[in-house]
Formats: C-alpha cells, sequence, structure tokens
C-alpha cells in the first residue's frame, strides 16, 4: 500500500492560519500530489481537494462528524449541539426540521422580505452623505429579512447592534486574540436571548406563525419525542440567522465582480432570470467564502491505493474544488457563462457542502443564498446607481472568512429607477 505523501514540517497549524484559502492547493502543487497528509492541532489530518474526493468525502459510510469541529470554531461560529456535530438517523432527523422551511411558499417570503426592506435602505443609502460600506448594510438589510422571516422580533433601535453580534460570530471563527474573544461574547449573548424567546414561546407567552423557523424549532421533538434541549434549539434558529446574514459577503462579492467586469453589469441590466442565475452561480464559485469542511474516518478503508485508518481527520478544500482544473476549464477565471454547459453535478460547485441536501451535511440554505443573491444583483444593476470611490479591493486570502480589505464602499446612491419600478 502507498504511504500518503506527507508535508513538512511537525505541525502546520501556524501555516494554516498565513496561507489561509491557499493552505492545500499550495501543498499539493509543492506535493505534486491531491492528496497528502499534514498535521494541525498536532493531531494527523489527511487533506483532498476535487470533485472526486468530494463524492467520496460525502460517502456517509466511510465518515462522521461528532466532535470533529475545534472547540474554538464552536465558542464562535456553530456553538454546541446544533445539527452540524449529529451523524446518522439523529442527523437525518433534524435536517428534516430545517428542510421543511425550505418550501416554495416560504422561499418565497424569504425573497419578499429581502427585497422590500433593500428597497427601504436603499432609498436611506440615497440621503447618506457619508461612505456606505456596502458589507455592513447588506448585512443589516439580511439581518431585517432574516428575522422577520425566522419570526424573531427584532426591534429598529436593535438592529445595530445584533447584526454586529451576529457578524462578530462569522469573523471570530477564523480569528485570534480579540476578535476571537468578541465572537465568543457575541455568541454567549445571542444564544442566552434566542434561548429566553425559545422558552416564551414553549410556555405560550409568545405567538408565533406556525410555519416559521421560530415556530419550527421551538416545538421540534427529537426522535424520542422530546423538546430539543433550548441551548441547542437556539443554537439551530442561529444556525438560520448567522449564515443568512453572511450572504452579505457573497453580495459584496457580486458588487465587486460587476466593478471589475462592467460589460457584465450592463448585460444583466436586460437579463433573465438565467443569466442573472448563471453570474450568482460563478459568484459562488469563484469568490473564497467557505474554505474547508472536516469529517472523521468512521471505519478503515482504501481508495486510490491509499489508506484512510479509522478515527483519522479528513478535510476537503471546499474551495479548492470550486477552483479545480478537473472540473472548470480555466478556472481561475469570472466567466459567468460555463454555467449554460454546467453539469450540476453535486460534488463541483461545493462552496455550501456537496452530496445531497436532505441526507448529508449540505447547506440547507443553499436555495435562500441563491435566491438572495439574484435579488441583490438585480437591484445592483438595474434599481440603483453608485459610485465607487477608489478603496483598497484586495481580497487577503489568509483571513478566512474573507471580504474586499475596504469591505466595499460605494458613495452618492441614486434610486430614481427603484421610484420608477413597480412598488411591492
Ligand atoms: C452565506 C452563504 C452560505 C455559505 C457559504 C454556507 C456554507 C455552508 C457549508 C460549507 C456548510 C457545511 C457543509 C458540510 O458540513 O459538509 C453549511 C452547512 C450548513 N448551513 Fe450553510 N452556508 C450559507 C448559507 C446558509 C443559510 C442561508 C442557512 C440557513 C438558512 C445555512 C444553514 C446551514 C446549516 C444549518 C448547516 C449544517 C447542515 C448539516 O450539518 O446538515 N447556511 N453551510
Amino acid at each position: 500500500m502507498a504511504q500518503i505523501p506527507q508535508d513538512s514540517g511537525f505541525d502546520n497549524t501556524l501555516s494554516l492560519a498565513s496561507d489561509g484559502y491557499q493552505f492545500v492547493r499550495k501543498r499539493q502543487r509543492e506535493l505534486q500530489s491531491d492528496i497528502f497528509e499534514t498535521r494541525l492541532m498536532l493531531r494527523k489530518v489527511i487533506c483532498i481537494s476535487g470533485e472526486e474526493a468530494s463524492k467520496l468525502f460525502y460517502d456517509e459510510e466511510l465518515f462522521e462528524r461528532k466532535g470533529v469541529t475545534p472547540g474554538r470554531v464552536n465558542k464562535t461560529l456553530l456553538g454546541e449541539g446544533g445539527v452540524q456535530g449529529l451523524d446518522d438517523e439523529a442527523h437525518r432527523w433534524r435536517k428534516q426540521m430545517f428542510m421543511s422551511m425550505m418550501t416554495p411558499a416560504r422561499l418565497k417570503d424569504m425573497k419578499n422580505a429581502m427585497s422590500r426592506h433593500w428597497d427601504d435602505a436603499a432609498i436611506k443609502w440615497e440621503t447618506m452623505r457619508d461612505d456606505i460600506v456596502l458589507l455592513d448594510e447588506a448585512e443589516k438589510v439580511i439581518a431585517r429579512a432574516v428575522f422577520e422571516w425566522t419570526g424573531v422580533p427584532l426591534e429598529e433601535a436593535d438592529v445595530e447592534e445584533r447584526t454586529a453580534d451576529i457578524a462578530a460570530m462569522i469573523e471570530g471563527a477564523g480569528a485570534v486574540g480579540r476578535d476571537h474573544w468578541r465572537g465568543r461574547s457575541a455568541r454567549d449573548r445571542t444564544e442566552k436571548w434566542i434561548s429566553d424567546i425559545i422558552e416564551d414561546v414553549r410556555k405560550k407567552k409568545r405567538q408565533v406563525p406556525e410555519g416559521t423557523a421560530l415556530y419550527i424549532i421551538a416545538n421540534h421533538r427529537d426522535l424520542k419525542g422530546r423538546l430539543m434541549d433550548k441551548g441547542h434549539a437556539a443554537v439551530d434558529l442561529l444556525n438560520i440567522l448567522r449564515p443568512t446574514v453572511a450572504i452579505g459577503r457573497f453580495i459584496v462579492f457580486a458588487a465587486l465582480a460587476l466593478h471589475e467586469h462592467p460589460e457584465m453589469r450592463r448585460k444583466l441590466k436586460a437579463a433573465g432570470d438565467d443569466e442573472i442565475e448563471h453570474f450568482v452561480q460563478e459568484v459562488r464559485r469563484f469568490y473564497p467564502f467557505f474554505p474547508f469542511q472536516m469529517a472523521r474516518v468512521r471505519k478503515e478503508f482504501q481508495w486510490r491505493g491509499f489508506t484512510f485508518p479509522k478515527g483519522r481527520k479528513v478535510m476537503l478544500d471546499l474551495h479548492g474544488t470550486n477552483r479545480d482544473p478537473r472540473s472548470w476549464k480555466d478556472p481561475d477565471e469570472f466567466r459567468p457563462e460555463r454555467f449554460q454547459e454546467w453539469d450540476e453535478s453535486a460534488y463541483n460547485l461545493i462552496p455550501q457542502g456537496g452530496g445531497d441536501h436532505y441526507r448529508n451535511h449540505r447547506c440547507p440554505g443553499e436555495w435562500i443564498t441563491i435566491d438572495l443573491m439574484k435579488v441583490a444583483v438585480r437591484k445592483l444593476v438595474s434599481d440603483m446607481d453608485y459610485d465607487i470611490p477608489e478603496q483598497d479591493l484586495e481580497i487577503d486570502l489568509s483571513q478566512m472568512p474573507t471580504a474586499p480589505n475596504s469591505r466595499f464602499i460605494i458613495q452618492n446612491v441614486r434610486t430614481s429607477n427603484l421610484r420608477l419600478a413597480p412598488q411591492h
């Protein structure tokens, strides 16, 4: 049996922090192998990428998730007791709870809420003399929309603070020092607030419409018929609020792509739904967001002549798979037209995980993500004009998650097109 090519150095945790999104790709090139073994936090980890690797990784007979997420990520980004760390029957049951929220009618409600809150915000942006930081503004728009959609009450006066807390959880995951601790305290504060709301719903002190995420999660029962622990329920409700707000980053990447390809902006003004979708898919493929996903080998197996021992951690390079030349021609070029011919494989475009939404750990919010990005792209190209001043638009690939350094500043917003458009 061949030995898996080995990364140099005793432990590469610090290199992961400095190489960021390029950690796997860089080593694959150095070792001339798309599979290699490294050591992170003193434990051996096999790193893989590409469509075939992603088919392997999402085979649940071979891999499990329990206990694989590092504690520091749980303390900030994910929380403890949520769907991510479950396996088998318990996972499928909890996942069904999420998928039951994604009906066509509910997805439409989400798009409408986003459209309405975007328009309200755009009219305010028009009166603002200061720079408008699109990442921060998009996150607030989405926060208003997703709180409304889930049924979680959010006073206008609290939008700024609650959104900042959610953004701190997202940014705290890959951070060290002060930003990490900000993420932790934001999570503690928000989990406590949400679990009190869940308790109020259970005690019927708060009415919430059936079909909303708050209603569904507060009343969800596990396989033994018990209500979820209220802390775990809060973690899963935050599993909707937090990543939806994170779509703000993809929206900023879409704005950046429109800025860098002005001809696409002109074309999209008159585009149909397919063209807008191809553009959105290319943004999700091209720009770096969620870098890797971890799992653990359930039982020993062989793949391509290499042994994967039971208990070994395996890291799938999500961003690297989206840029893999074996699946994508000229992968480092931004070309939405490639989606005219995409084979719709569940394993080559995996910014939100691969496999099946119901059975695997693939992100249940993928449709919401695509929908909200489409709404935002239409707004950016058709309903508003704006100026883009000189700024630092570089994307730092050692930051995870990353964004343009300036967070995308716009100025002098004009919404005359919006006022001419039919109102909802
Ligand atoms: C901002 C865009 C988003 C990105 C980049 C993203 C990315 C991901 C990734 C990479 C995973 C892990 C896949 C795996 O474990 O193999 C995931 C899982 C998950 N995402 Fe998203 N996501 C996004 C938006 C959303 C939205 C809008 C929601 C909810 C409405 C959501 C809810 C979840 C949940 C609950 C899981 C865990 C699923 C499971 O373990 O079965 N995400 N997401």
